[in-house]
Order: C-alpha cells, then structure tokens, then sequence
C-alpha cells in the first residue's frame, strides 16, 4: 500500500513539473505546421497541403484550352484559373482531411510567370490569409521546382547542383542549403522546354509537345544529327536548334512531302537526344567546375524518360549521387510550392498583404 502511494505521488509531482515546463514554453510539445499552398504561375491551377514538410495533398487542374493554339494564350490561361482555383482550394483541403481553420499559413507563387494568371493566386491567399488571420509566403517558382526534391523520401544532400528545365527556364542551380541557392547558369534565348514545344509545333503536334516527343522518341532512333550550340560557360542556347530543325524539315520536305509523316518517330528522337546532349554537356562540365558530385534535375523538362534515365547512367559512370522527383513533382504543383514555403515558415519569413506578384523575379 506504502509502494503504491508513493508511486502515485512521484507521477503526481512528475505531471505537476511537465505542466509547468509547458507552460513557460521550456519543452516544446512539438506543433505541426500546416500550409495550404496555391501555384497558378502559367497554366495549372494548383493547392495543396503541407504538414510539416510532408505533402499531404496535391490538387492540379491543367488547362486544354491552349492545345489548339500551339502555346498558353495568357488571357485565356488567367479566365481558366478564376474557374479552377476555389474548387481545386477544396479539393486540396478535403484530400488532406483538414479544416481551412486549421491552417497555420497561406503560400503562394508571386513570380516568374504569366502576370495575368499570378494575379490570380495572389489574390487568393492573400484573401484566405486576411481571414484566418494567417501569415503569407511569397515562393519563387523556379526555386520551388528546385525544392520539389525534398517532397520525396530521398532527399538530396547539399550542397548539389540542379539541372532545373521548364517550359520558360533552363538553368543549373548551385543549393548549398534549403534557403540558399545561386544560378550558375541559364538560357541566353529559348528554355528546354520551348525547345520542344516548338519544334513540335513545327511536326504538327499539339501543345504541350514535350510529353508527346517523349513517347513518339521511344519507338524511334537517333538518325538526323543536328548541331551543339557553342556556348561559353555554363549558359545555354536553344534558339539556334530550332532553326537547324526548321531547316532541315524544309529541305527534307521539298523532296517528299509526307517526310514528318513517315518519319515522325525519328525525327522526335533525333530532337530529343539533341537536346538531352546540349544540358548533359553543361550539367557535367557544372560538376567539373564545382566538384560537386550531388546531381538531380528538376522542372516539366525533368519527367522527360530519357534525360531521367542519362542522368542516371551518366551518374553511374562518374559517381555522382543522383536525384530525380517523382513525376507529379515535376510538372507545376502546389506541393512543390508548399514545401519550399515551410523552410520559409521555419525562417518566419512571411510578406504583408501590400505584396504584388512579378512576371519576372530575380532569385
Ligand atoms: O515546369 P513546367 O510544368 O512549367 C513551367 O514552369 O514552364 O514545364 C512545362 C514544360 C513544357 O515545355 C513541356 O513540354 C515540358 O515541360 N515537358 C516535357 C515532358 N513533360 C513536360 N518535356 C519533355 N518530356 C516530357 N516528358
Ligand atoms: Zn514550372
């Protein structure tokens, strides 16, 4: 009875000194952190909800209305993201099974892209932060793409170095931490991206052509040869290979008409390899220059199969550790967004209702 008693009084003591550690904030009773984050930068309106770096929800709802014009028309992309962005808000909240009250932080991309459909996310959190009395987070695009790595189970050590090729941007980026990174090169004309979309206009293809080049290259070989721009440094150039494959094309189609017909398969794989060889070539000689073994590649370019499976190879031969995000991170997705916004809430860097979204934004 004796033992009992004083077992009973030790836990009692035990309890009474756990409250009072709480109470002066002494332990931290860890909170989670929950962000409802919103991409609407080109043309997928996108939220998602983050608990504690860990993404819980990843709603996309992407645009065909381009399809039939080869490209985004802006007008029309902005007009899509009023209709998508509320519905595709809820969705996000109920995937993740969480109450918009309970939402600790609202983030949102301000910028590189579309003014016209940035204005709309903007808004939006901005709108959904005044009131729940929630603080903001501004994320840079091109940077959450580089932070689509940490929404994976392997994530990448620094520093590292990322190939990072969207439909507007083609960089490499030096990370050395979450809220550290430096461009060490980029595009002087057209984005990887573009490369592919519009040399596959010039095939009839629809719009976005990367993913369509991706498959046809599959079932074809690398038969045409077009030439490597000669870029100094680490800058890249896109421009110069649109123009060789128009070109070529013309000249193949004044002897036969059905050329892109009958060699469509061929003439994809052929582009592709040239521009997996052009960002190969610099992603290498950046490891040279930097002694970084620590690789991966982000951004639309990045669910490309055959640069995924070069980067792999090409890591193999020069012992590098490589890093590729699972394919819903690679595209445009609030997850992304969302992750880099948490290493930010943990930095308590939030910005005030006067922000404004940029077309262009500097790292
Ligand atoms: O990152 P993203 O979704 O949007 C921008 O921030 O621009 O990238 C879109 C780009 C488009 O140019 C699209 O053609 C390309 O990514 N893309 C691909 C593939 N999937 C998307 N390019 C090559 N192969 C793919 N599988
Ligand atoms: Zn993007």
């Amino acid at each position: 009875m004796h033992k009992v008693l004083l077992l009973v009084y030790r836990w009692q003591n035990y309890l009474f000194f756990l409250i009072h550690l709480q109470y002066f904030n002494i332990i931290l009773i860890k909170k989670s952190v929950s962000i409802l984050a919103i991409e609407s930068s080109c043309d997928d309106t996108s939220a998602a909800v983050i608990c504690d770096g860990n993404v819980l929800s990843n709603r996309i709802a992407s645009q065909t209305e381009h399809q039939l014009y080869g490209g985004v028309v802006p007008e029309l992309a902005s007009r899509q993201h009023l209709i998508h962005i509320i519905p595709v808000i809820d969705a996000a909240l109920k995937d993740a099974g969480i109450n918009i009250n309970k939402v600790n932080a609202i983030a949102f991309t301000r910028g590189p892209g579309l003014l016209g459909s940035l204005i709309v996310g903007v808004s939006t959190a901005k709108s959904i932060a005044l009131s729940l009395n929630v603080p903001l987070i501004e994320v840079h695009h091109m940077q959450a793409h580089v932070m689509a790595h940490f929404a994976g189970e392997t994530k990448p050590d620094f520093p590292f170095l990322c190939l990072t090729v969207s439909g507007g941007h083609t960089q490499i980026v030096k990370v050395d931490d979450y809220n550290k990174m430096e461009i060490l090169g980029s595009t002087l004309d057209d984005a990887a991206g573009e490369a592919f979309d519009k040399t596959g206009k010039m095939l009839g293809l629809e719009y976005p052509a990367g993913p369509i080049i991706d498959k046809l290259a599959k079932i074809g070989k690398p038969v045409y040869h077009f030439p490597e721009p000669q870029v100094k440094g680490l800058d890249f150039s896109f421009s110069g290979l649109k123009t060789s494959v128009l070109y070529f094309l013309q000249k193949e189609i004044a002897l036969n008409p059905n050329f892109i017909q009958e060699n469509l398969n061929d003439i994809c794989c052929s582009v592709q390899s040239t521009i997996i060889r052009i960002l190969m070539h610099k992603l290498i000689k950046a490891s040279e220059i930097t002694g970084i073994k620590n690789l991966g590649i982000a951004g639309g370019v990045s669910a490309n199969s055959q640069l995924r499976q070069t980067l792999t190879e090409t890591g193999i031969k020069k012992g590098w550790k490589t890093f590729i995000p699972s394919f819903e991170y690679c595209t445009d997705n609030a997850g992304m967004i969302g992750i880099a916004a948490y290493y930010k809430f943990l930095n308590k860097d939030f910005v005030g209702q006067d922000v404004t979204p940029l077309a262009r934004m500097e790292f």
